[in-house]
């Protein structure tokens, strides 16, 4: 097994630090090798995702993400920013299938923005298209009134689309996720108002047939803003296209206590995958040692549970991160009076303490 480790920009390098300590806790035999992404990459290659860092993403097994970005790439030409190289990953090695879980751990139910009779024990999973939708689509660009050139553009357009085998691919990787969860699959859309939408309802509507099973329910992205914050525990698998996916995971994140927390998998039909955080670069605390390395250490999780099917190595992880909570060590993020403040290297000093105790399969989860 070859895992490549892409730290990136930002908290990236530190909580990945974190995530590998973690990773070599485990008896497992793997190889790991390191490269540069995103702003990082720039900065030494002049390209946010060198051809070298592909070639060692599109060799391994499964890719440990970080995270990208930085304020001072603003100014860069689009296909020269750190963006880019997650979304160049994204499309070149065919990660189509996002999994995005937003599980609220009882230790942090009072972490929630939300009232805790509202958050506690919720558990859904988004499963977010990832390589197509305006994301892609094209054209893109700018027209300016005199040349087709800016600066002094006058109009940006992007372009949603999708395909049929597009959203058809999607669809079956939702139905047979909810078919190991509890049958329900919320289609989110704008149908109403975007030919693109109301083509995902009738394609996820056809492929629904093959799976009589489950049920589908198709919401407007509106409404389903709007309920993740008024009923969350009413979803169970969310299911919708690149852009709303981006949106929504985000807001669900948040009503678990903090986005720090939540890891996420991104797989090809053969389930390769790429392993990140749900959440950001943010340089605003890089370097600092108070970034929440768990979703990266849970993202460690996914990847030996989805692609490296060491699914006992993944449970003693996962319990690893729930007893450091009930210990009561918390980062910044999560922290609440009561409870102990640690920073990155701590908390990660903690769940490879934990795991020492762990013995193996304590629950199976899918
Ligand atoms: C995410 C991020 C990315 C996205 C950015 C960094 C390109 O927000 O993974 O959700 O928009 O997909
Ligand atoms: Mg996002």
């Amino acid at each position: 097994m070859k895992i490549a480790i892409l730290p990136g920009d930002g908290i990236g390098p530190e909580i990945v630090a974190e995530a590998m300590r973690v990773l070599g806790a485990l008896d497992l035999k793997f190889e790991t090798e390191t490269a540069l992404v995103g702003g990082a990459a720039y900065d030494a290659h002049g390209h946010p995702l060198p051809e070298s860092t592909l070639k060692l993403a599109r060799d391994a097994d499964a890719i440990l993400f970080g995270a990208v970005g930085d304020w001072k790439y603003d100014k860069l030409e689009r296909p020269l920013r750190p963006e880019q190289a997650i979304l160049g990953l994204r499309k070149q090695l065919g990660l189509f299938a996002n999994f995005r879980p937003a599980l609220c751990y009882p230790q942090l139910t009072h972490a929630s923005s939300l009232k805790p009779e509202l958050v506690a024990g919720l558990d859904i999973l988004i499963i977010r298209e990832l390589t197509g939708d305006i994301y892609f689509g094209q054209p893109r660009g700018r027209r300016t009134a005199v040349d087709g050139h800016f600066p002094g553009a006058e109009e940006a357009y992007d372009t949603m689309r999708y395909s049929r085998p597009e959203i058809e691919r999607i669809a079956h990787v939702a139905f047979q996720a909810a078919r190991k969860r509890s049958k329900k699959v919320t289609s989110v859309d704008k149908a109403n108002v975007l030919e693109t939408f109301q083509f995902w309802k009738d394609v996820v509507t056809e492929v629904h047939a093959q799976y009589p099973d489950v049920e589908l329910q198709h919401m407007y992205v509106d409404n389903a803003a709007m309920q993740l914050v008024k009923a969350p525990k009413a979803f169970d698998v969310v299911f919708t296209g690149n852009m709303f996916g981006d949106i929504l995971s985000d807001e669900a994140a948040m009503l678990t206590g903090s986005i720090g927390m939540l890891p996420s998998a991104s797989l090809d039909k053969d389930n390769k995958g790429l392993y990140e955080p749900s959440h950001g670069s943010a340089p605003d605390i890089a370097g600092k040692g108070v970034a929440n390395p768990l979703a990266t250490i849970l993202s460690v999780a996914m990847m030996l549970r989805y692609t490296l099917n060491q699914n006992a190595a993944a449970d003693r992880i996962e319990s690893a991160v729930q007893s450091v909570l009930s210990a009561g060590l918390r980062t910044a993020d999560i922290w609440s009076a009561g409870t102990t403040q640690v920073g990155t290297r701590a908390m990660g000093d903690a769940v490879v303490a934990a795991l020492a105790g762990t013995t193996k399969t304590i629950t199976t989860k899918t």
